[in-house]
């Protein structure tokens, strides 16, 4: 099987990864923060190294504002969740995912809250004096995802973040696709908070994510329970990071993460050239094919994600033909309807292709033949 989904999540993982994971199985399986025991303590140890390795990635001075979560998906309803109330307007870009959009739908649903997607310009960006005319006395909360998950292309965060702060509005950044492959910290991007999962760029396992949460913010817990802490108190402590992190950590994870992050963090850069390398022999070799429409613009800065239609055939089919050749790709909307919606694609859906740190030219070369195959034989 060739493997180039790893906008869904990156696989295959460094072996450093596995072997962590299953060391906390085998050696660790205490339960970190609960208990004063050796087994307890040495898996406590494991959490706050990783939590200090993704503070250093994300160049934060607070290893206590690295939130452990389960996924992307549950550190942005923590976010959104933590800092509404009654009233208040959002505003997010065109390119969010349905994590943040079917949240937001949600309270805008309720009656709780007012929601505006803002335009983009002809590349899929969406400029800062759009923003600026679109904020509010009302405004308490901007929204925007680093890169599509569609396009690949990237906002312009760190500009957005400065019209924000301008006007003292929170920015949240979902960096499901940066992390791990650009400078996602808060300081760097101007965010307020950043989600992100751990199993994607960060190259760690499924079930972990992160919230990392800048200076002044507090929002809300999404749980509260058992911490390990002040536990002769029946209220939620205000200690971080344990205000945010009730119930047992998913250990065997968060040690793979550890490593996952170590790697990325060596290789940063480097994994960001080679996919964006990959990305453009891809489209070099499929973008004369016939009825074939790459779904980004063409100037636009992007991550390694390329995503295409291709006139008269479901994007599903594509990506079904692709799997009976062995090639591994996602066909359909990707959870992001109003991207689509902008595309115009929303009643085809697109196929994505999307090649991480373990793919070679080879497997490029033969997807885009198959394609090619595909394509001329229909
Ligand atoms: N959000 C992930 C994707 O884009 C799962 O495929």
């Amino acid at each position: 099987m060739i493997y180039l989904d790893n906008a869904a999540t990156s696989f295959p993982k460094p072996p450093q990864v596995i072997r962590a994971v299953t060391g906390a199985m085998e050696k660790l399986g205490a339960n970190p923060g609960r208990g004063g025991h050796c087994l307890a303590l040495r898996a406590g140890r494991v959490v706050q190294a990783c939590r200090e390795e993704a503070a250093r990635l994300l160049g934060m001075e607070q290893p206590e504002r690295v939130i452990f979560t389960k996924n992307c998906t549950e550190s942005i309803n923590l976010a959104i969740s933590g800092v509404l109330k009654q009233g208040d307007e959002v505003l997010c870009s065109h390119g969010e995912h349905n994590a943040v959009m079917r949240l937001l739908k949600r309270f805008a649903a309720w009656g709780q809250i007012s929601l505006r997607t803002l335009p983009p310009d002809s590349m899929g960006i969406l400029q800062p004096h759009v923003l600026q005319q679109h904020i509010t006395s009302r405004t308490a909360l901007v929204v925007v995802c680093h890169a599509s998950n569609v396009t690949g292309v990237i906002q312009p965060v760190e500009r957005l973040g400065a019209i924000c702060h301008e006007n003292g509005v929170p920015l949240l950044v979902d960096a499901a696709q940066t992390a791990g492959i650009l400078d996602v910290g808060p300081s760097a991007l101007r965010a307020d908070m950043v989600a992100m999962p751990g199993h994607k760029g960060l190259l760690g396992p499924h079930g972990t994510g992160i919230l990392a949460l800048g200076h002044s913010m507090d929002p809300e817990p999404l749980m509260v329970g058992g911490t390990g802490s002040a536990s002769e108190s029946m209220l939620q402590p205000d200690l971080l990071p344990d205000r945010y992190e009730s119930g047992t950590l998913n250990l065997p994870g968060i040690a793979g993460l550890l490593q996952g992050i170590r790697f990325a963090r060596r290789y940063r850069s480097e994994i960001h050239e080679y996919e964006c390398w990959l990305n453009q022999r891809f489209r070099r070799q499929v973008e004369g094919l016939p009825g074939l429409r790459l779904l980004h613009h063409p100037d636009a800065p992007c991550v390694g994600i390329t995503s295409f239609v291709v006139e008269g055939m479901d994007a599903g089919q594509i990506a079904d033909g692709l799997n009976t050749c062995g090639i591994a790709v996602r066909g359909g909307l990707h959870c992001a309807p109003a991207m689509h919606q902008w595309l115009g694609t929303l009643q085809s859906g697109a196929v994505r292709i999307s090649p991480g740190i373990y793919n070679t030219e080879q497997e490029i070369d033969d997807a885009a033949a198959m394609l090619e195959r595909m394509l001329l034989k229909r």
